[in-house]
């Protein structure tokens, strides 16, 4: 299978647009080595023809013509997208579906009962598709299920229960139930392969814990570094935690748990902007490369 990261980033995107914290700023000036990243996306495909699209940001527009398999001109409206998944119901996950509208049909679109509840009440972008093309919605269950797509062969998807964070506009918010956020262990049929995808992931259990070990490579929360790091620089009091993400750096933090998986590729995903991380000469990046974790960027392209 080949994976390409459309958007490496969290919401907002690096540079986030109204931001000046110390990346932000730096990534404008080139004063910091680091390069820009859009939000949260990916795709796969098994046969390079046919993809899915793994959640939907506001950057897929510009995403979209990154990379040329996703426009193979057949005929005179066309894309090489057959169908999308959406982990979670957040903004940088889904405001992209509505750039989509213009599709020839209805998009075909899996994602669980309590993403589709928040896409057709409290951000009811299903609802505004259904003044285009509509959407054809294929429930996802979140326990452990597996699924394939028939417009995308050879690959399968299997979702996993997370401890996360409903988004804001959701009535779990702080109260999240089963289903607002997957993961996914997406399995090559052919090759065996298979990489488990979690760009939200609030806390590692044991069950998510043998996904990663097990899959080839993962990809995974890698938003803040600590989980105070948002109020460094006076951007926002929130916690990491209260905002459903696992920091990298504290006690029983996705570093540490990452440095317990012994054959598995090791890659994280959704960088916020404040991540010290960014900064390819940070001493953070330093322990991530000694730590053998790497960091993606937009246009990485993952052959499984
Ligand atoms: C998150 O991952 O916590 C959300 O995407 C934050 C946001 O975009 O508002
Ligand atoms: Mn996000
Ligand atoms: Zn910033």
């Amino acid at each position: 299978m080949h994976i390409r990261i459309l958007g490496s980033g969290a919401g907002g995107g690096f540079p986030q647009w109204n931001c000046n914290c110390k990346n932000c700023s730096g990534v404008r000036s080139g004063d910091v080595k680091c390069v820009a990243r859009t939000q949260s996306s990916i795709t796969v495909s098994a046969d390079g023809e046919n993809w899915v699209l793994i959640n939907a940001s506001p950057d897929i527009r510009a995403q979209f013509e990154s990379f040329p398999p996703l426009q193979p001109a057949r005929k005179v409206r066309d894309t090489g997208v057959r169908a999308i998944i959406i982990t979670d119901a957040q903004i940088d996950h889904t405001t992209g579906l509505l750039i989509l509208r213009e599709h020839d049909k209805p998009w075909d679109i899996y994602c669980t009962k309590e993403v589709n509840e928040d896409m057709t009440t409290g951000y009811p972008i299903f609802n505004i598709l259904g003044h285009f093309r509509g959407v054809n919605w294929h429930e996802v269950m979140p326990n452990e299920t597996s699924f394939t797509i028939p417009q995308a062969p050879g690959l399968r998807f299997t979702s996993v229960a997370l401890k996360s964070e409903a988004p804001p506009f959701s009535p779990h918010r702080h109260n999240t139930v089963d289903g607002d956020n997957i993961g996914l262990l997406i399995e090559d049929l052919n090759t065996g392969k298979s990489v488990f995808y979690a760009p939200g992931l609030g806390v590692i259990d044991t069950t998510v814990f043998e996904y990663m070990d097990k899959a080839d490579a993962v990809l995974v929360d890698g938003t803040v570094w600590t989980n105070d790091e948002m109020s460094h620089e006076g951007i926002s009091n929130k916690l990491a935690s209260e905002m459903g993400h696992l920091s990298q750096n504290d006690e029983g933090g996705i570093k540490e748990t990452l440095s317990k998986l012994e054959t598995t590729r090791k890659i994280l995903i959704h960088i916020n902007n404040t991540n010290p991380i960014l900064d390819e000469d940070s001493d953070e990046r330093r322990q991530l490369n000694e730590a053998e974790i790497e960091v993606s960027y937009d246009g990485m392209d993952l052959h499984l």
